[in-house]
């Protein structure tokens, strides 16, 4: 049931508004002691010509006469009309809501009809996975879920590097240096090493960049030889990233990079041009836009550079083309933030409809000790080694707490993965993370392990209860503040949910996992669910159902499994 729908229509004929008008202002008061439900009623002055507090002890008196069985009280606290609802009526109503609706609890086909694309994680070919991509990753990955679950059709991409300079570079390394077998044994590790070592020969002989440029001009008139070696590279380096991704439980619709959109980019500057936009520049072809606050968008080099923007225009065409997209949606860091504003104004000013459908999802980086996204000695960390870092921390924590756990192996990699992604969606994704193996493997902080823990100490809790998940029960029997406090939670989080989409912010169901968690964990410390009564345990069963329940709907939502013990 829809509360404060159901308050708004019982309001609306005592103060002359509509249902619609009265509905967002109604509030939800920080303490529940203090209401459930509260309507402020400073903009009634007006037109019942009465004072705020007066106004609100004669439609609270009303109100109260007219009582609906699931509202327990309606106050007035000075100008606020406070609302109290039956403890009872309101558990029996959420829990059977959870018990049945299940894993779709607060799916109401939203999206149903609309198409999103989303562009996620997008590795640059021939260089590791590395931590900068985690954010992209997870943040692109819980928001293709929690579009998904809405009912939007998504469509994922994954807008791979695969197109540019370095490939020149990378094929005159490798005719002069490389060894095939090697690099077939150790994928990007092998073409790391021919590309630092093609920097070190250019600083004495500048003449291998010229023939390393001579190769991308080759590539881009279809060599044959270059372009097997560039699918070759495109492919050792997709290995790596393939076996992320399964592990990651991660999968897109398409795997098409930069380079898909080559035949398209002189299309898209030729119609810039007969649409007025391009200008010269410098030897180069660009759009200018001071107007609009910001340095010229790059069209077309001299140099036969790499046309980043361009491919990106030309792609948002393609895309909408294909997709019919109302929204597409682009999760990168926000160092490029500029580049997204510059291309999207663009796509705006050659006078497409649906650029209003472009956006660009921000988020920050992660902090070291010592610096953004390097170790100590200035590396970049692959996603590799920290996920394999976080899964045997993980591995020595049960080791400790629970070393008869049967599938050890399998739960460290949940615990730890998920620890690392809670950490990255637990804050507004624009500040930076910090990073603390300490912090986030704490079993007791905010963290993806509690949530996952209190997940599997419900389980064991209906395992041991025996629910059978009989939805029969009593639900003045959770009718305490503290299981209040949990289902009220539980009542809020489809609004979260939703929130967490508008906004683009998986934050917003991780902390209210984190709260739904804690509040369980205080009822379940005051409240021993397994008791002998047999109603009484039934009923306090269901209400672990339903906390089970959410917590694995969003640890699932955030791309985070839950496992049931740990
Ligand atoms: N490959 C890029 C990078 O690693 C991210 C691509 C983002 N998507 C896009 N359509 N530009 O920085």
């Amino acid at each position: 049931m829809n509360y404060t729908k159901a308050l708004a229509e019982a309001l609306a004929p005592l103060i002359e508004l509509t249902a619609e008008e009265i509905l967002p202002s109604i509030e939800a008061p920080p303490d529940a002691r203090l209401g459930h439900f509260a309507y402020p009623c400073f903009r009634l002055a007006k037109t019942l010509k009465k004072a705020p507090p007066m106004i609100a002890a004669e439609v609270a008196g009303k109100i109260m006469e007219a009582r609906p069985a699931w509202l327990r009280d309606a106050k007035a606290t000075g100008p606020y009309i406070n609302f109290f609802l039956d403890h009872a009526a309101f558990a029996g109503d959420v829990l059977k809501d959870v018990l049945s609706s299940r894993e779709n609890f607060g799916a109401k086909g939203q999206g149903a009809g609309k198409n999103v694309v989303m562009d996620y994680s997008s590795p640059n070919v021939a260089k590791h996975f590395h931590v900068g991509h985690l954010g992209s990753t997870v943040i692109g990955k819980a928001i293709d879920n929690i579009y998904s679950f809405l009912g939007y059709n998504v469509t994922s991409i994954n807008h791979l590097g695969d197109w540019g300079t370095q490939f020149g570079k990378l094929i005159v390394a490798y005719k002069k240096w490389g060894n095939h077998e090697e690099i077939e044994k150790t994928e990007i590790e092998g073409l790391t090493k021919i590309y630092v070592r093609f920097h070190e020969e250019a600083d004495k002989d500048p003449s291998l960049n010229d023939e390393a440029r001579a190769w991308v001009v080759k590539m881009q008139n279809g060599d044959e030889e270059g372009l097997r070696l560039w699918k070759w590279f495109v492919d050792l380096s997709l290995r790596e990233y393939n076996r992320l991704y399964e592990k990651m439980g991660i999968n897109f619709d398409l795997f098409r990079g930069e380079s898909y959109y080559n035949n398209m980019l002189d299309g898209v500057a030729a119609e810039i041009d007969q649409k007025g936009l391009l200008e010269e520049s410098d030897g180069a072809k660009v759009v200018f836009l001071e107007d609009h606050g910001m340095p010229p968008c790059l069209i077309l080099r001299s140099d036969g550079g790499t046309l980043y923007p361009t491919r990106d225009i030309a792609a948002a065409i393609n895309r909408h083309q294909e997709f019919k997209f109302d929204l597409c949606l682009y999760v990168t860091g926000q160092e490029q933030k500029l580049h997204f504003a510059q291309w999207m104004k663009v796509v705006e000013l050659m006078g497409y409809p649906w650029a209003g459908g472009l956006v660009h999802i921000p988020y920050g980086m992660y902090r070291f000790e010592d610096g953004a996204m390097s170790t100590r000695r200035g590396q970049v960390i692959k996603m590799e080694d920290l996920i394999n870092e976080a899964v045997a921390k993980t591995r020595n924590i049960i080791e400790e707490r629970n070393p008869s756990l049967p599938n050890k192996e399998e739960v460290a990699w949940q615990v730890g993965y998920g620890a690392l992604v809670f950490n990255k969606l637990y804050n507004s994704r624009i500040k930076d993370t910090v990073f603390s193996w300490e912090h986030m493997l704490n079993f007791e902080g905010e963290t993806g392990p509690y949530v996952q823990y209190t997940h599997a100490r419900a389980c064991s809790v209906l395992e041991k209860g025996g629910w059978g998940g009989n939805v029969d029960f009593d639900p003045s029997l959770v009718a305490e503040d503290e299981a209040f406090d949990v289902l009220r939670l539980i009542y809020d989080f489809p609004g979260k949910v939703e929130e967490s989409a508008a906004k683009y912010e998986p934050f917003i169901i991780a902390r209210q996992l984190v709260a739904i968690a804690q509040a369980f964990n205080v009822y379940y410390s005051k409240n021993m669910i397994l008791v002998d009564d047999a109603k009484t345990r039934q009923a306090r069963l269901a209400l672990t159902c339903a906390v089970r329940q959410i917590l694995k709907n969003g640890l699932q939502l955030l791309g985070i499994a839950a496992p049931v013990a740990m």
